[in-house]
């Protein structure tokens, strides 16, 4: 098999869900439970670009690892490629209701949503001069000092930030938001007013983090800073995905870990990794590579912004050698943009991998780190080494990605500082 082919075929696996994403769909939302899909943006495009958006969705990867290490490294970002968010859920914003399908992104705290007027956004915008419940936030208002950058405008609080390589400008609004069956009163977000570059999701982003002015810390009341998701595979056609505010209908018998708190870096989810397992065997990493810093920002987060797991170097190069080892010295390695782990032959009894968090290992199935193209004749080990950061500095960070979340309930629950992982089939 070619390699356009194979890009052809993975690019048909990306593709599948489009069919059936409507407004309409099979499951509605109910209670405080969403369903959560595959972002429109992921799908739609002309079939040349979609092998090329096969080929970008590593480098795409690569600048969302740079863009959450240059976050935690506290350096200022610098321009990067798209780092766009692959999961929507659907929010009805406004009195009467505009519906927009915003990207969850659990590390990022400030919502927004681009408004009617907005220059450089997309087509699918809220026109906030139709809702009755919109109230623009005055520069006085002392939320203004928490968001980036805040300037006034005229009276109007308004602030600029960046998220991956685009750039945007808002300003601090509230509305009601409702998701499924809840309604948020007075939600803040910023009404997008201009925006460069493409890493935005066209229609908002709902941010998950765990710092100030994102939906949890807005809603404590109500959700209590706890929320779960199953994230569906790629290749699924069923819309089963789901993500569950508050701490009603969470899974109680489910293996956790303890959560880090990165005070400079308060809205990422940071967990313990101490050690990887192939198969039966662990692995021979040195724990500093592993090891939580909040100084530099070192750790393990869960993301489900990036696709693909990245690894710390001497990490990643463990798990590739012993991997590679169980797969059998008679099979041939080649590469695959971004992967360095594939073969042109089927692999006949691939091992398990497990993260071995500090309370909690997590096996993950081949279906978990194996991309095969849909002959099933080319398959790679779907994880990467963490890109150096601008000015070759070795990342330190490790992305447990979305990829390697999927078809599990992953638990975020702050009062008791856990996160939970349970396998869970959702697509
Ligand atoms: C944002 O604020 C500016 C300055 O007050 C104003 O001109 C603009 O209309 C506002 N946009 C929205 C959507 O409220
Ligand atoms: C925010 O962006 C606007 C428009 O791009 C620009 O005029 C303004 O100076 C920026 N403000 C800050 C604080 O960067
Ligand atoms: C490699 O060797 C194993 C047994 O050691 C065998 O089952 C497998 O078919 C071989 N693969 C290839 C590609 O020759
Ligand atoms: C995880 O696996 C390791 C090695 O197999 C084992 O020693 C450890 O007890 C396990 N931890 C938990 C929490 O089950």
């Amino acid at each position: 098999m070619n390699l356009l082919s194979i890009l052809l075929s993975l690019a048909l696996l990306f593709l599948s869900p489009t069919h059936g994403l409507t407004s309409n769909s099979a499951t509605p939302d109910e209670g405080s439970t969403l369903q959560v899909l595959h972002s429109p943006s992921f799908h739609r495009k002309d079939p040349l670009s979609w092998e090329a958006r096969v080929l970008q969705t590593q480098s795409k990867d690569e600048a969302r690892v740079q863009y959450l290490t240059s976050l935690v490294a506290g350096k200022s970002v610098v321009p990067i490629a798209s780092t766009r968010p692959n999961y929507v859920v659907r929010a009805e914003i406004g009195t009467p209701a505009q519906t927009m399908l915003m990207a969850l992104d659990n590390s990022n705290d400030v919502a927004w949503i681009p408004c009617a007027g907005c220059v450089g956004c997309s087509k699918a915008l809220f026109d906030s001069s139709k809702s009755t419940t919109l109230k623009a936030l005055g520069c006085q208002a002392a939320q203004c000092k928490q968001v980036p950058n805040p300037t006034c405008l005229g009276s109007a609080c308004s602030f600029n930030m960046t998220y991956g390589g685009s750039t945007l400008a808002a300003n601090l609004s509230q509305d009601t938001l409702k998701l499924a069956a809840d309604a948020v009163p007075g939600y803040m977000f910023g009404c997008i007013q201009k925006a460069t570059g493409s890493s935005m999701p066209p229609q908002g982003l709902l941010g998950l983090g765990r710092g100030p002015l994102s939906l949890l810390s807005q809603t404590h009341s109500l959700y209590q800073s706890t929320f779960s998701y199953c994230l569906p595979s790629f290749k699924s056609v069923h819309f089963s995905g789901s993500l569950r505010l508050g701490p009603i209908g969470q899974p109680k018998r489910i293996k956790t870990t303890q959560l880090l708190r990165n005070p400079r870096r308060s809205q990422l989810y940071y967990v313990n990794l101490i050690g990887i397992r192939v198969g039966r065997r662990v692995l021979n990493i040195p724990p500093s590579a592993l090891a939580f810093n909040p100084t530099t920002g070192a750790g393990t987060i869960f993301d489900s912004g990036t696709v693909f797991t990245r690894l710390v170097k001497p990490a990643y190069v463990a798990v590739r050698h012993v991997f590679r080892k169980r797969v059998g010295a008679n099979m041939t390695v080649s590469s695959l943009g971004g992967f360095d782990t594939c073969y042109s032959a089927p692999i006949p009894s691939p091992p398990t991998i497990t993260f071995m968090f500090a309370g909690m290992n997590v096996t993950l199935p081949p279906d978990n780190f194996l991309i095969h193209s849909s002959s099933g004749t080319t398959t790679c080990l779907a994880m990467a080494a963490s890109p150096d950061t601008p000015g070759n500095v070795n990342s330190v960070l490790n992305v447990i990605a979305s990829m390697q979340q999927q078809n599990h309930r992953v638990l975020f629950d702050v009062p008791n500082s856990r996160l939970g992982v349970a396998r869970e089939f959702c697509s």
